[in-house]
């Protein structure tokens, strides 16, 4: 299994780090435009293998797409992100064109891959992508379900002190701030239902808090996060590679 990321900024580098030390890929390639960037990424990476025990070998490249060639599957996590006060939707004019461009490099070198989009606006560019390449809809995928959901698991399991692994419950809907939809009356502690162990009050806070949680990050950080977006691209592109038919809210399109 080989994997492309492009973009070997916060949330590409935290994507390939989480998939060599899963060891969900044989070989992860970084590629970004900054001279020598995702060649030092890739190197920081490689010198943890032996510390934290795996094999993956991993690539970088400074916008070499021969290196790309053959990859599986490739993630787009190449663009701007937003600064704080910034919605999603205000990164389309530059965003756009990154991502159309870096999508006609990697088909001609890896035509059959599937392309897991992360760059905002993540539904809009998944929609891009689908209509440019002309691809079959099951193999353009927009990520931004499982993050938001992570974030809802977290609020979740902070809200009621329990641990977010034995919290089930899933954010669907668009990926910003006011499309976003909370799964409130379907979340789920161990088989109970958190609307019987919650107040409304407090399940109400959770689900807003979920809606803004990227908003929150880049007001403390000064810029958009990336430990939760590059595991939340990893999961999904562990599923994708091992076939765990796990169920991931994405953008994709539906007829
Ligand atoms: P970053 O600025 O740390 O990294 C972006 C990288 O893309 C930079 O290293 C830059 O040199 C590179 N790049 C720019 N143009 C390129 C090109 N034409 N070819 C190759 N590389 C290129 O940004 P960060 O924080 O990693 O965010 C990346 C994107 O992901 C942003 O658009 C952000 O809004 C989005 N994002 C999406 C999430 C989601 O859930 N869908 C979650 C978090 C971030």
């Amino acid at each position: 299994m080989k994997v492309t990321i492009v973009g070997a900024g916060n949330v590409g580098s935290t994507c390939a780090d989480a998939i060599a030390f899963k060891r969900i890929a044989s070989e992860v390639v970084l590629l970004d435009i900054k001279e020598k960037f995702a060649e030092g990424k890739a190197l920081d990476m490689t010198q943890t293998s032996s510390l934290l025990g795996f094999n993956t070998k991993i690539v970088g490249s400074t916008n070499d797409y021969a290196k790309t060639a053959g990859s599986d599957v490739v993630v787009i996590t190449s663009g701007i992100p937003r600064k704080p006060g910034m919605t999603r939707e205000e990164l389309i004019g530059v965003n756009a064109g990154i991502v159309k461009t870096v999508t006609s490099n990697i088909l001609e070198h890896s035509p059959d891959s599937i392309i897991v989009i992360v760059s905002n606006p993540m539904d809009t560019m998944t929609y891009l992508t689908l209509k440019e390449t002309g691809l079959p809809k099951n193999r353009i995928i927009g990520m931004g379900g499982a993050l938001d959901s992570a974030r809802f698991r977290t609020y979740l399991s902070l809200a009621l002190n329990k641990p977010s692994n034995d919290i089930h419950a899933m954010v669907i809907g668009g990926h910003g701030d006011t499309t976003m939809i909370p799964l409130t009356r379907l979340a789920s502690y161990n088989g109970l239902k958190i609307s019987d162990l919650l107040q409304e009050s407090e399940l109400s806070k959770v689900a807003a808090d979920t809606m803004v949680g990227g908003k929150t990050l880049t007001g403390m950080l000064g810029t958009s996060a990336w430990y939760a977006p590059g595991a939340a691209v990893s999961s999904l592109v562990q599923s994708i590679a091992c076939n765990h038919m796990k169920i991931f809210p994405c953008s994709a399109l539906l007829n």
